[in-house]
């Protein structure tokens, strides 16, 4: 007689977003199972704004394992969940739900993605001041990482002031090193976080680079195009980095909860640099 196994059974994955045609997700958690002698299934599915709920109660019925979850979601992710990480907590954004059997876990791995590709990329980040550009999710996730990394101080500037004035008096509670900047002055900072949307609806850098500092590392967490911000940094001889190793670093912290294996990300990030 012959008995299938759990062990037998591929845990099944997908990637939630509206859009999400573009997601590299699936190629990038394939990989890692490759890498790992994992046998999983990973798909992409488009989830319709008003369908979230719905969605994630289909992949539960269908036995899903878990979820990554992008835009424009994350806060629904968080809201879904019965247990949360403490990033989830502070930061109402969820990237990674676990199906268990009776209730839902909820990671966010953006920000600490973006720490390990940094740390990856140029070392400690450790006594640097941070410029954040942006005010919407993706600035609010990485704080905490940020400040976990035990930054010296965090500014915050935004094309639309009074939101950055909120996200300034929302983590102040937390953190005593976290100031705005209206007017910019470049003269003291070491990196700069471009956490903007403005890359995919303008042609112009949300900041002027020209005069910065030599030193000056740009971050976008951007990938798959090249932003103004971007194109301002090279054209300033400044180091810069898109968010592609970010993207691929958040993806190997999902992969560890769900499946307790480290991966290796240098080979996927090449690859995926050769084809976007
Ligand atoms: P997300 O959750 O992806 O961060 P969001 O909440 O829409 O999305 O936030 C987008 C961010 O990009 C905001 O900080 C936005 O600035 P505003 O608060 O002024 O809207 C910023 N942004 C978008 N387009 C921009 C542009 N062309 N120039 C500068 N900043 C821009």
């Amino acid at each position: 007689m012959h008995y299938y196994s759990a062990k037998n059974i591929m845990k099944k994955f997908a990637v939630l977003g509206n859009p999400i045609d573009h997601s590299l997700s699936p190629q990038i958690h394939l990989e890692f199972a490759r890498q790992s002698n994992i046998s999983i299934v990973y798909i992409k599915k488009f989830v319709p704004l008003d369908s979230f709920k719905q969605i994630i109660q289909e992949l539960k019925n269908d036995d899903f394992h878990g979820a990554n979850v992008t835009l424009p979601f994350k806060s629904d992710a968080a809201d879904i969940a019965q247990h949360k990480s403490k990033e989830v907590v502070e930061t109402n954004s969820a990237n990674t739900l676990t199906f268990n059997t009776h209730d839902i876990t909820a990671d966010s791995t953006d920000g600490n993605g973006l720490l390990s590709d940094l740390e990856i990329k140029i070392g400690s980040i450790a006594d640097s001041n941070v410029l954040l550009l942006g005010a919407g999710g993706a600035a609010n996730a990485i704080i905490p990482s940020l400040q976990k990394a035990k930054i010296k101080q965090l500014f915050l500037t935004n094309r639309t002031m009074r939101r950055a004035n909120d996200m300034q008096q929302f983590w102040s509670k937390n953190y005593n090193n976290i100031h705005l900047m209206e007017n910019i002055d470049l003269n003291d900072i070491h990196i700069i976080i471009n956490a903007t949307s403005a890359g995919v609806n303008s042609d112009e850098s949300p900041i002027d680079l020209i005069s910065a500092n030599k030193n000056l590392i740009c971050y976008d967490m951007m990938y798959g195009l090249k932003t103004p911000f971007m194109q301002m940094a090279e054209k300033s001889n400044l180091k810069c980095f898109d968010g592609l190793g970010m993207l691929i670093q958040q993806a190997s912290l999902s992969f560890y909860i769900w499946h307790k294996q480290k991966v290796d990300t240098k080979k996927i990030e090449d690859d995926l640099r050769s084809i976007i």
